[in-house]
């Protein structure tokens, strides 16, 4: 039998708890889970892609079924460069849906064998983003538990406090 491979795009800039709630479940369908950093230059990041890769890296270290690598381009051509079809996201509240609707339906006018799945997150992780995330810890916010250790220190150094 061949082996089901779900990629799951994203920035991560930085991962979430949100984010590996998602990689935990697509596990549960999928034998592998690819996770793919977008590597953007028109975009500047806080983390830059190597330090997204490595903080990545370190928190799933040990965890089976996980490939972590990085993108530019199209995803549907990257989707296709891994040899399989499937594009995981996960979503959050109605806000999320349109964006996603609207990614998933260009996805599929560019590629019409690439398929997006959604998985909902956890009611936990229901109101935090990268974004928000950033935005608590750039101003001094605790933001722990909500982010594994590693990023909560690694926001702390980039922040300066
Ligand atoms: O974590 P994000 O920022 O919501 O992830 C967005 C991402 C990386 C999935 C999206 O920006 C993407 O797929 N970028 C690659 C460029 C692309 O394929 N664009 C056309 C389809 S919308």
């Amino acid at each position: 039998m061949t082996e089901k491979v779900a990629i799951y795009p994203g920035t991560f800039d930085p991962l979430t708890n949100g984010h590996l709630s998602i990689i935990s479940r697509a596990l549960k369908i999928f034998d592998k889970v690819i996770v793919a950093i977008l590597n953007n230059p028109q975009k500047v990041p806080l983390f830059s892609l190597d330090e997204r890769m490595s903080m990545m890296q370190e928190v799933i270290k040990g965890k089976q079924n996980i490939e972590i690598d990085s993108f530019d381009g199209l995803l549907v051509d990257y989707v296709v460069k891994k040899k399989t079809n499937v594009i995981v996201r996960g979503i959050r509240a109605l806000s999320d849906f349109e964006f996603e609707f609207q990614m998933a339906l260009m996805n599929r006018k560019l590629n019409r064998d690439v398929q997006s799945i959604f998985l909902m997150t956890d009611y936990k992780w229901f109101y935090i983003s990268s974004t928000i995330i950033k935005e608590a810890a750039g101003l001094g916010g605790d933001i722990s538990g909500l982010v594994p250790p590693l990023v909560c220190r690694k926001l702390k150094e980039k922040y300066g406090y």
